[in-house]
């Protein structure tokens, strides 16, 4: 039986237009620094730290609810433009903790690419563009990768007792990355480093 108390129904604000969450209760920013490990080119990332002051690479804007199941977590996930090297800014990605759980992304702003991986090799990616939903199924750990020149912006909605396991993404990476090859987005095999 659903406890009647549990949560309350509730409404958020969302400004969709520029896709912020207003009045979030909880904001996670990431900045250079965070993503020490995770490019291809580790000196441009630290010159980007040096010179560039540390900039924001994203943030994500919740308002959570319990982590239990039956509720469905949200949030706006902001990432900036940018390249370290010749590699797009990305999102460090990550499985969920809970295997069997799903995630939807609908973008709201900018271009860009979702990167997914299973623990057998699969890898494939999908675009995100403004009204693109990209759907990443059970299993598929996920990164996303700003491809444009506004912040890649999407409304993101996964059962919410999934939880996140970074440190597998953090270890193995994927095996395509998103660089600037002649001016344009590739993905490129990861596999020669
Ligand atoms: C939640 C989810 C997104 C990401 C966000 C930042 O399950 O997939 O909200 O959390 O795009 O990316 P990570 O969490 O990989 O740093
Ligand atoms: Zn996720």
């Amino acid at each position: 039986m659903v406890e009647p108390d549990a949560v309350r129904p509730f409404g958020v604000e969302i400004d969709l237009q520029n896709g912020r969450m207003l009045r979030p209760e909880r904001t996670t920013v990431r900045r250079a620094s965070d993503m020490r490990g995770y490019y291809a080119d580790p000196g441009a990332l630290e010159r980007l730290i040096e010179e560039g002051d540390n900039p924001v690479h994203y943030e994500v804007f919740e308002t959570p609810v319990p982590e239990t199941p039956g509720n469905l977590m949200y949030c706006i996930s902001a990432l900036q433009p940018g390249l370290v090297g010749q590699e797009f800014f990305m999102t460090k990605g990550h499985y969920h903790e809970v295997k069997e759980t799903a995630e939807l992304y609908l973008c709201l702003k900018g271009q860009g690419l979702m990167l997914m991986k299973t623990e057998t090799g699969d890898c494939t990616a999908e675009a995100m563009a403004r009204g693109r939903l990209v759907y990443v199924p059970p299993g598929w750990a996920h990164r996303s990768a700003n491809t444009g020149a506004e912040t890649l912006v999407s409304f993101c909605v996964y059962p919410a007792e999934a939880g996140h396991n970074y440190g597998d993404i953090e270890q193995e990476g994927f095996p395509k990355r998103v660089l600037r090859v002649n001016g344009r987005p590739e993905l490129v095999s990861a596999a020669a480093e």
